[in-house]
């Protein structure tokens, strides 16, 4: 019998946005989006588009003096966590969900060793004395690959290499077992074969732990890699949002055809690499009505500027925003609702 789906996060209807000028800006807008148990979700856009915004809303790590969360839930097990006081917030934050950055130096205290990152974490949230917590700690470095843990355990960041650096956030971020992982861009700042690594690393403890991720990417091959589901953003919308197959066998958005169509392919000529022309909106500069991306878009028409597109579904759990999501692609009219399983 197929296992049964339980939905771990739920955002529903939300928005964030940062005063400028005293007046607020939305960085995201109407973002619904679940994430069940055991699931990863990757999302992708340019940058700027609110990837990180969204990530940092749902940790409610925002920076408090321009950011806020003007609408919507984030329910996580049942609960809001717009709701939570900020206490309640440090307890899920590391325990329930945790987070792991493009350039762990800036979680990593450059004055603090490697052993005393990973023993206040345990500390502050099991009852483990110090001889057990220095224990689990070495465990957990050997199981994110850190060779000789006991002696890594007393240098200090600046000390490892970015990989090993990101190992270690790694090995922060799971040491109280999370349900939700959220890594944004965590292979980034790192060369190919250390990308790799990392991206099996957080396969391996996706399958061990059954750990939800939402891996935030611009990268499209890390998406192919890790994803069950994929969210597209643009200008704080999500665009299109499938299942990884549907993504790439039939995108519906043209920006998302556009993404595509920016992956390098070593078996094609290089002269057909498309780039979007144009960049994405400020968050001061949004439309106010019509599709976002109809400036850029090689396939808009009238409509596009004055009429606003709603996310609609496509097919079984494929949305798109786009008024001519049907009509753009006739040559996927096999894909019906009712397919997409
Ligand atoms: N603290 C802030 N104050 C004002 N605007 C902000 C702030 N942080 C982000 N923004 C704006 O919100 C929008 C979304 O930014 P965000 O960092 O989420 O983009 P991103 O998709 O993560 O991009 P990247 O791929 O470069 O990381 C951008 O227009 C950005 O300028
Ligand atoms: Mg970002």
């Amino acid at each position: 019998m197929p296992k049964q789906k339980q939905t771990l996060l739920d955002i529903k209807n939300l928005y964030t946005g940062f005063f400028i000028n005293n007046e607020l800006h939305h960085a995201i807008t109407n973002i619904n989006l679940t994430i069940d148990s055991g699931e990863i979700i990757c999302i992708v856009g340019e940058s700027g588009c609110g990837k990180s915004v969204l990530a940092l809303s749902v940790m409610q790590l925002l920076p408090s003096v321009n950011a806020k969360v003007s609408q919507g839930e984030i329910i996580f097990q049942g609960d809001n966590l717009l709701d939570k006081s900020i206490k309640e917030m440090n307890q899920i934050r590391g325990k329930s969900i945790s987070m792991i950055f493009q350039e762990p130096m800036t979680a990593l205290n450059p004055v603090f060793t490697i052993g005393f990152h990973l023993i206040e974490v345990l500390k502050n949230h099991t009852d483990l004395s110090k001889k057990d917590a220095m224990s689990k700690a070495i465990d957990l470095l050997q199981q994110v690959g850190i060779p000789r843990p006991d002696k890594i355990m007393h240098e200090y960041p600046h000390q490892l290499s970015g990989g090993m650096r990101q190992r270690i956030m790694i090995a922060i971020a799971i040491a109280l077992h999370p349900k939700l992982l959220i890594a944004d861009e965590p292979t980034t700042a790192l060369d190919v074969t250390v990308q790799a690594q990392i991206l099996e690393l957080l396969k391996d403890i996706h399958s061990k732990e059954n750990t939800s991720i939402m891996l935030v990417t611009h990268d499209l091959g890390v998406v192919a890699e890790m994803a069950d589901r994929v969210v597209v953003m643009y200008a704080g919308e999500i665009v299109e949002s499938s299942t990884i197959h549907y993504l790439f066998a039939h995108p519906r958005h043209p920006y998302t055809l556009a993404l595509l169509g920016s992956i390098p392919d070593l078996n094609h000529d290089k002269e057909k690499l498309q780039t979007v022309k144009g960049v994405v909106p400020s968050i001061q500069n949004m439309p106010q009505q019509g599709c976002r991306f109809a400036s850029r878009c090689t396939k808009a028409f009238k409509d596009c500027t004055n009429i606003t597109p709603e996310l609609s579904e496509v097919s079984d759990n494929h949305f798109a925003r786009c008024l001519l999501y049907d009509a753009c692609y006739p040559e996927d009219s096999s894909t019906k609702k009712g397919e997409n399983k």
